[in-house]
């Protein structure tokens, strides 16, 4: 299989799994609050300007979209690959100033057309991305000058010296590590930020190591997926609740971080 039939095979299984998450991520955001809260603290951390026209790439059922015309002012155009969380979403709308739409992140021309955007945001969704150069240049391609690019990614659970207590809880409960968390790694998406921005200023939100957040958020079918490839949700997600319940004993010395990083786009492309 070539890397670009490869690419389209992940996006397909990606879809696949929103659609099938639908109503966990509805739940999960019902008791948590926490992607609104995510978006919400990815536009202070880039000093996003309100009033501004966004697109919203992954934007899912549209918890980030809603949140950045509820609360910034923004007109917002969301974009995902779901169809079932892109209809939900849609028939959430309140406000004339949020559109969703489904689509492929990565070939914005065709979704987007000849309109331009101040910013392009990904919150909580680059990550999964398997072609995250092509997806940002395509992104840069839809910016007005000087126009921003940012995102926010998936968690990081950090110990009190920065180890990785996610790789922590599997090797304590004697589970195989998983050999890859995400199909983009952070590093990956900055490198690939910088090469179509110049300088990348990097920002962190840190939060209490919540266990039961990280079981609720954990068990969202797609958010688990690549932790135990190949099981079945209802066995993945008794392995969920056991491997976090393995670090109860140091919740009050981690943390939970999630990082951002954004760039702009050069005033002469
Ligand atoms: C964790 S959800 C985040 C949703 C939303 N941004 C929020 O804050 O609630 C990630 C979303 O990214 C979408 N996604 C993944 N790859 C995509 C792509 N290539 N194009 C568009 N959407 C994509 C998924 O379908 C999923 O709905």
């Amino acid at each position: 299989m070539n890397s670009n039939d490869f690419n389209e095979k992940v996006k397909r299984n990606v879809a696949g799994n929103f659609d099938q998450s639908l109503a966990f991520y509805q739940a999960f955001e019902a008791k948590h609050h926490f992607f609104a809260a995510l978006a919400s603290t990815l536009a202070e951390k880039i000093s996003l300007r309100p009033n501004t026209h966004v697109l919203d790439v992954g934007c899912g059922n549209g918890i980030s979209s809603r949140t950045l015309n509820e609360r910034f002012g923004c007109r917002v155009l969301g974009v995902d690959l779901s169809s079932k969380m892109v209809a939900a979403g849609q028939g959430e709308l309140t406000s004339e100033n949020v559109r969703l739409i489904v689509g492929d992140g990565e070939r914005l021309a065709e979704v987007v057309g000849n309109q331009t955007f101040d910013y392009v945001l990904y919150n909580a969704s680059i990550f999964i991305f398997p072609d995250v150069n092509r997806a940002l240049q395509e992104a840069v391609a839809c910016l007005k000058p000087e126009g921003e690019i940012a995102f926010s990614f998936y968690p990081h659970l950090a110990g009190p010296t920065d180890e990785d207590l996610l790789i922590e809880a599997f090797d304590r409960v004697g589970e195989p590590r998983p050999r890859f968390r995400v199909i983009t790694d952070y590093d990956k998406a900055c490198q690939a930020l910088a090469r179509h921005c110049g300088k990348v200023s990097q920002h962190r939100w840190v939060r209490p190591l919540d266990i039961e957040f990280l079981q609720d958020f954990f068990s969202i079918p797609a958010q688990s997926a690549s932790l135990f490839p190949g099981m079945d949700y209802q066995a993945r997600r008794k392995k969920i609740i056991h491997l976090f319940s393995g670090l109860s004993d140091i919740a009050d010395n981690g943390t939970i971080v999630w990082r951002m990083a954004r760039g702009k786009k050069p005033a002469s492309v």
